[in-house]
């Protein structure tokens, strides 16, 4: 039986397990993939635990908050999206070696373009945030031809970081990318993305209503009701909110797709995990 887990600290409400055994049903793929908590100053013992798995041959894990950063360090192979966000969330156990990726970028450009319907190219986005959320996100919005990326950041250095370990990306694409404080970000945006803790701690949306431009997507990486304060003010304030699921659902197909190279019909099992959890 080929192996697959989430690793990380907590893990035991993970929706993974559930996403991926719906997704190897619906591709007719033969796997198992489990949870397993990893003791915070235990990540490659937890590596090494799994790949002793006797239940079968592991193949490759998810990894979690806050093993993002260690499971970059255990691969031999790091792919160009997983660099640059300095984190890896997928990795597979290949003859050549540990291989990292990051599919966070990806599950949230695929959540935009392909469920939201809402294109990428040549838009004006917001991301508030620049911690670990934020920082996996913006090549790949940059690869989708964002035309402006505008980092708001509380700590107004660690956007400025970011930007910096983009610019290069940026002037690729012929994009432009800068960093602000919350209250002074100037001019309104075609996709506002909510990359921060705020609302999960109870704070209010950090930014003014005004970076809204009518009917704008508003997309908080959280679901459940974590995401609520935010979705309410984007609603409140004419635009169209959008929570986390659908980039949960993408993350788990981009990184399926890399360990079976099979795509699985995620529009299907986002719709199938949000009735259940509405139920
Ligand atoms: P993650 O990996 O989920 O991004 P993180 O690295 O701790 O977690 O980053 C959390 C982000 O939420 C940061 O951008 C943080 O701002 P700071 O960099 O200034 O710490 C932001 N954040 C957390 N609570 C916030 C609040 N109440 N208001 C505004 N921003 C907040």
């Amino acid at each position: 039986m080929d192996l697959y887990c989430v690793m990380g600290n907590p893990v035991a409400h993970s929706r993974s397990p559930w996403i991926h055994a719906r997704f190897a049903e619906l591709t007719g793929q033969t796997l198992a993939y489990g949870r397993r908590q990893i003791a915070l100053d235990g990540f490659a013992d937890g590596l090494v635990a799994f790949r002793a798995d006797p239940e079968g041959t592991a193949r490759g894990c998810n990894v979690t908050v806050p093993f993002k950063f260690d499971a970059g360090a255990v691969a031999q192979h790091v792919s160009p999206r997983a660099a640059l966000a300095q984190a890896v969330n997928t990795l597979s156990f290949r003859e050549d070696g540990v291989h990292g990726d990051n599919t966070d970028g990806a599950g949230l450009v695929n959540d935009i373009q392909r469920n939201a319907g809402v294109a990428i190219a040549g838009s004006d986005v917001l991301l508030i945030g620049a911690g670990g959320a934020a920082a996996g996100v913006i090549g790949p919005l940059l690869d989708a031809g964002a035309r402006r990326i505008v980092l708001a950041n509380r700590t107004l250095a660690k956007a400025v970081a970011l930007v910096r370990r983009h610019a290069a990306l940026a002037l690729a694409h012929g994009a432009v990318i800068e960093a602000h404080e919350l209250h002074t970000v100037p001019g309104d945006f075609d996709i506002v993305v909510n990359a921060t803790a705020s609302s999960l701690a109870g704070a209010a949306v950090p930014v003014a209503a005004g970076v809204l431009r009518p009917g704008a997507l508003a997309v908080d990486m959280m679901y459940g009701p974590a995401a609520a304060g935010f979705m309410d003010w984007a609603r409140a304030h004419g635009a169209v909110p959008r929570d986390g699921l659908g980039m949960l659902v993408e993350q788990a197909a981009e990184s399926f797709a890399i360990w079976r190279g099979v795509r699985p019909p995620s529009a299907q099992v986002l719709a199938e995990l949000r009735a259940q959890l509405d139920g």
